[in-house]
């Protein structure tokens, strides 16, 4: 197969900054995706409707001359969330998710959940108003294995949350262990998992080659192969939990090149390309389409696009960096070839 149709994908996990940021990423995105749900870790955190709905304004305005891209926005949950602004963020009809980071957990984290206890109220206003909660799946304890965090969470926190608040409809975000792909799997059919493409094509003897590599650090952190096998074994099944969440993060070059770089892999510049190789290293290109472009929208109750995409197989040169503002970006595979191209 060197052609390939697909439905209009969706972005179900992305991260787009803001200011001079934004206006460098959002163009890939919008060329490829036709919806993105925008996670709310800006500086300060996009905690309050009001907050999110002035983001989207920007992110609208900052869309290339005849793009039609839909922003998904998000709120960020903290320890104070009310039951209120829950019921004022679905009212106004743009936010999509709340989103879960642990405290500490990852970038721009710092204003996150400290016990998850203090959400309770507010992830039973969420349960009323079928809003789904999208969490970022990772202990912050410094004495547990940086390479554990993920499954002890689940057993931590998980196990006991979905229990508790059984109709809570919730997105474990960016999965990347064998633990995370059973437990989704197993779990009541309110709980679906997204996938990133570098999870899929990448293990962690990626950020080792040769060298410390920067640009292929990322939270959660990459895995052993045989993760990777599972959560690509996931991703290609065509169980409508697991679906398409780039969590492309961009940083600049100065931010990752340096004695502690910011976690974050950007991938949206090739954000369905990526994807189309790891499904045919599996022999699965037949699966993309609904991982990439039905399973997300049918869960979120969201209409499937009606309009198309053609990749086509034909290598590509990835630049070396992209502008973005005053610093560089470097995407993933800088410099080296994407094996599929957008038509
Ligand atoms: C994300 C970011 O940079 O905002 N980084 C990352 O490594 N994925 C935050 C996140 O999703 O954890
Ligand atoms: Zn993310």
């Amino acid at each position: 197969m060197d052609r390939l149709t697909l439905t209009r994908p969706d972005d179900w996990h992305l991260h787009l900054r803001d200011g001079a940021a934004l206006a460098a990423v959002l163009p890939h995105t919008a060329q490829r995706f036709a919806r993105a749900i925008v996670m709310p870790n800006l500086k300060p955190p996009v905690t309050t409707t009001a907050q999110a709905l002035a983001y989207r304004a920007r992110i609208l305005a900052a869309l290339p001359r005849g793009a039609v891209f839909t922003p998904l926005m998000t709120l960020y949950l903290t320890d104070n969330t009310t039951p209120q602004e829950i019921a004022e963020a679905k009212a106004s009809g743009h936010i999509a998710a709340v989103k879960y980071y642990p405290a500490g957990a990852t970038t721009n984290s710092e204003s996150g959940v400290t016990d998850l206890k203090k959400t309770y109220a507010a992830l039973g206003a969420m349960e009323q108003h079928d809003m789904p909660l999208l969490m970022h799946g990772e202990v912050t304890d410094g004495g547990v294995d940086v390479f554990d965090r993920e499954k002890i969470f689940i057993e931590h926190h998980l196990s006991d949350l979905v229990k508790r608040f059984p109709k809570l409809r919730i997105v474990f975000e960016h999965i990347t262990t064998q633990e995370a792909v059973e437990f989704v799997r197993e779990a009541p059919g309110a709980v679906a998992a997204t996938i990133t493409a570098h999870h899929l094509l990448l293990n962690r003897n990626a950020i080792f080659e040769d060298g410390v590599r920067p640009h292929h650090y990322c939270l959660p952190v990459l895995k052993r192969e045989k993760h990777r096998a599972a959560v690509l074994g996931a991703a290609v099944s065509g169980n409508p939990k697991f679906f398409l969440g780039t969590d492309s993060a961009p940083h600049g070059r100065r931010a990752k090149e340096t004695a502690c770089g910011c976690a974050g892999v950007y991938t949206a510049h090739a954000g369905i390309e990526l994807y189309a190789e790891a499904f045919e290293q599996a022999g699965a290109l037949d699966k993309l389409e609904g991982f990439a472009s039905f399973f997300g929208a049918d869960f979120y109750r969201l209409p499937r696009n009606t309009d198309s995409i053609t990749l086509v197989k034909q290598a590509w040169d990835v630049p070396r960096e992209y502008a973005f503002g005053d610093d560089a970006l470097i995407p993933l595979r800088a410099g080296r070839p994407v094996g599929w191209a957008l038509d």
